[in-house]
């Protein structure tokens, strides 16, 4: 694994008693962009904020396993730190400050990040180009934006932070087709300029299109995982995930996966 890669390793994740991720290894490569598919409850966003070291602020905790990034162990860094060391999330559910302008929710955004102000001048300018409507909208209060809108915001001020990694929780939830592929589109031009991108979703289409390698968690454990490309013709993938209903998967359930050789099937 060269510099800047994200390696999970065994990690296993508690709300108190409840158990949500299992042993789960995971590697997101420096530049790439990584998908990771599952249905409600699955684990999803327990694995970001595992990784964002946000855990705590939603009362859980990792047990055991290791997440580290560049080589580094982030065991004990603090959110703020894991910011500073390039990792940044923009978390479920689009949350932008509300009754704060565009201007000063995409400030909000560059505190604490490396470079100064001749950087957030630079990273601004970034966004705005990535998002006109952001300029458009600057004094407006976020709360008057549309759903798509406060998506933008929230996948801007996340990139005022300069990431070199970007864990996207759900972006396209909730959004018009159209807005959905705008965001995916988006997501293609940040990677483009070497940010590596962990993207979770629901929406297993956009997901497989966008990323190189893909996993999908399944209470809390990774049941599959391979290549996107081949994912996307799997069987299992396809019928649970991607709404293709096939009599002859629906047949071969039981035996799922068996159309894509190389993808490894974990079982605990
Ligand atoms: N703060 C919490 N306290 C207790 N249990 C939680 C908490 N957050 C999540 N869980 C539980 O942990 C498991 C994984 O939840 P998580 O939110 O990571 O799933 P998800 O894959 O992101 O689901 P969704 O697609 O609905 O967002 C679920 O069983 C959930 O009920
Ligand atoms: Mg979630």
């Amino acid at each position: 694994m060269g510099p800047g890669a994200l390696e999970v390793r065994s990690l296993s994740v508690g709300y108190g008693p409840v158990r949500a991720l299992r042993a789960v290894t995971l590697d997101v490569p420096a530049g790439s962009v990584v998908a990771v598919l599952g249905g409600n409850g699955a684990g999803k966003s327990t694995l970001l904020r595992a990784i964002s070291r946000t855990l705590g602020y939603h009362r859980g905790a990792v047990t055991s396993g290791t997440v580290s990034y560049g080589g580094r162990d982030l065991r004990g860094a603090s959110a703020a730190r894991v910011v500073a060391s390039g990792v940044v999330q923009v978390p479920e559910g689009r949350q932008v400050f509300a009754r704060m302008t565009v201007a000063d929710n995409l400030r909000a955004g560059a505190l604490g990040a490396p470079g100064g102000r001749a950087a957030a001048r630079e990273a601004l300018a970034r966004v705005h180009e990535l998002f006109p409507v952001l300029a458009d909208r600057a004094r407006q209060r976020a709360g008057l934006l549309s759903g798509g809108e406060q998506q933008m915001l929230a996948l801007g001020r996340a990139l005022m932070a300069h990431p070199r990694l970007l864990l996207l929780d759900e972006p396209s939830l909730g959004l018009a087709p159209l807005m959905a592929a705008r965001i995916a589109e988006t997501v293609q031009q940040i990677n483009a300029t070497g940010t590596s991108v962990l993207l979770v979703e629901q929406n297993a289409a956009l997901a497989l299109r966008l990323a190189t390698t893909a996993y999908v968690l399944d209470v809390g454990e990774v049941a599959l995982h391979g290549p996107a490309a081949e994912l996307a013709t799997s069987d299992e993938v396809r019928r649970r995930y991607l709404g293709v209903v096939d009599e002859t998967a629906a047949e071969d359930a039981g035996n799922a996966g068996a159309a894509a050789p190389t993808l490894r099937r974990w079982t605990a």
